[in-house]
């Protein structure tokens, strides 16, 4: 507790939110970030080492020429998620973004049809989406592989209402709040469900990188990699809000990186498999829950900092 020096002299109480607020401020660094310098989170070499989940797809060396195989791959809860699957191939070529009147060929335009469509990227782009979030309608599938597409510097994605969507191998980083919304969360998902988050990157954003509530339920989030932030996934709208009982989310297989604070998840009310994940540090604590969440916590990895305060509660 050395540097808390001015806590403790408070009740131990205070001493908890002092501590709570310097953790906050740690996080809410916003820098920009280089598109080419992220970490390349596909296993280097074809044919080993390969989770269950990659190697369903990407044993297969034509993997591109049948894209469409991924939405066969997921497991876990949100392994029921379609996706575009049987729907045409949409290629995003315009990284533009207009949020009234969206542009054919941009992401935007693809998103929001209403029949199921398999959105894939021409190029490397970097979207900077305008106005507010980019709501995703049912049966799609953003497939960023073969092209390093990243999100960022604006408002983010939402899934509200919607079912079978995956998204998949996108980079998504300090998302905003856009003109038309006060939103700054990474991907936020509502009322939804058979979703597959799998192999997104993800970091510094105002609110949540990745939250799902408000009834939502049968969600995989793997494979992903998660850095330079504070909360980072929230399962569980609020104390008040019981249809979160039924959700269930699996998180399987996702890096918890460097400079991360807490929520890896937070659960509220619902039932989360959260196995096989690898916690490289946490500023507050790794997973935890209230509101009677049922975790069921196997096989992950922590390597806490090497600060007594992250290895052991002490007040
Ligand atoms: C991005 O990173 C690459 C490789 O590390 C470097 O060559 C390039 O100059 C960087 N670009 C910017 C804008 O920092
Ligand atoms: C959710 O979507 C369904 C159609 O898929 C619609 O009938 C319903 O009104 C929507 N609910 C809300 C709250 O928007």
């Amino acid at each position: 507790m050395v540097n808390l020096s001015p806590c403790l002299v408070l009740s131990w109480i205070l001493a908890i939110m002092c501590y709570f607020h310097i953790i906050t401020q740690a996080y809410q660094t916003k820098s920009t970030q280089n598109i080419s310098s992220f970490p390349n989170s596909y296993p280097s070499e074809v044919g080993s080492g390969f989770n269950v989940i990659d190697s369903c797809w990407r044993k297969d060396s034509k993997w591109a020429s049948n894209r469409q195989k991924l939405a066969d791959c997921a497991k876990g809860y949100g392994a029921d998620a379609r996706g575009g699957k049987n729907g045409a191939i949409y290629v995003v070529t315009d990284p533009s973004d207009h949020p009234i009147h969206p542009k054919k060929g941009t992401l935007r335009y693809g998103a929001i049809q209403k029949r199921p469509l398999w959105i894939i990227f021409k190029r490397d782009m970097s979207i900077t989406l305008e106005g507010g979030e980019l709501f995703i309608s049912s049966y799609k599938t953003i497939d960023g592989r073969g092209a390093r597409v990243e999100i960022a510097n604006g408002p983010c994605l939402r899934l509200d209402n919607v079912s079978h969507v995956i998204i998949h191998g996108i980079t998504i980083h300090n998302c905003l709040r856009g003109r038309l919304d006060l939103v700054r969360h990474g991907i936020r998902v509502t009322s939804s469900s058979k979703i597959w988050i799998d192999h997104c990157y993800l970091s510094k954003c105002g609110d949540g990188l990745l939250d799902i509530t408000q009834g939502s339920a049968a969600v995989t989030v793997s494979n992903n990699y998660f850095t330079q932030h504070n909360k980072v996934m929230l399962l569980g709208h609020s104390n008040m809000y019981l249809k979160d009982k039924k959700m269930h989310v699996t998180v399987v297989f996702n890096h918890f990186a460097s400079g991360l604070g807490q929520r890896m998840p937070r659960v509220r009310y619902g039932y989360a498999h959260v196995a096989n994940n690898k916690y490289d540090e946490w500023g507050f604590y790794a997973i935890g829950g209230s509101s009677h969440p049922t975790i069921l916590s196997e096989g992950n990895h922590y390597t806490a900092r090497n600060d007594p305060r992250t290895k052991e509660y002490v007040v």
